[in-house]
């Protein structure tokens, strides 16, 4: 299956699906890796010879545009899958008419659970013991579309933010390439029924 991947900061996510794609036995191949800025992840992508685009939102005149431009880029490697691996915007509709059932996100958190930008520190807040990883098909709301795989990651006495934000990311590396490996090879059951 041909796999975009969406970003914003360092990549750690998408740079574990690199590595996994390296496999030929990996049912899925990144065809692109996006970003909505220079986000110096794009550089796990780059070194691989993975094409790579940026769109952001200061370059159009309003949300709705970079939306539609945000579209078009994902749309013109023409993926089976769309993967949001710590890509910090919240897609419009231009984006989800064209891909919604096959956009998914990985959330460090246990949804329901703390949804939004600051999941991990809001679940310190909240003393929870007890917090993980998510993936989930994107919709239009915030966090809310239906959840495909959950693991659950202790918090441990004396965690600040990014010691409990790095135990996180490492299940939800594991979660996210199986993830797409379950979500690639459904798509190859389709194409070889159809
Ligand atoms: C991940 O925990 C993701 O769930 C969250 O931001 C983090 C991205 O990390 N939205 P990285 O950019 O893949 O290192």
């Amino acid at each position: 299956a041909r796999v975009v991947v969406l970003i914003s900061g360092t990549g750690s996510l998408c740079a574990a699906l690199l590595d996994a794609t390296e496999d030929p036995a990996y049912p899925a191949d990144v065809v692109a890796v996006g970003a909505d800025r220079p986000a110096p992840g794009l550089e796990h992508a780059r070194r691989r010879g993975v094409p790579t685009f940026v769109c952001a939102l200061g370059d159009h005149p309003d949300r709705s545009a970079w939306d539609r431009a945000l579209a078009a880029g994902i749309a013109a490697f023409e993926p089976d899958l769309v993967v949001s691996a710590g890509f910090m915007k919240i897609v419009g509709p231009a984006v989800l008419d064209a891909f919604e059932g096959r956009l998914i996100n990985t959330h460090p958190a246990l949804l329901p659970a703390f949804p939004g930008a600051h999941a991990v520190r809001d679940a310190l807040a909240a003393g929870a013991t007890v917090t993980g990883s998510t993936v989930h098909l994107v919709d239009a709301g915030v966090d809310t579309g239906p959840v495909l795989a959950q693991r659950e990651v202790p918090v441990l006495p004396g965690d600040d933010e990014p010691r409990l934000h790095e135990r996180i990311k490492a299940v939800e590396r594991e979660l996210l390439v199986e993830t797409v490996a379950r979500m690639a090879a459904t798509e190859r059951e389709d194409e070889s029924s159809r």
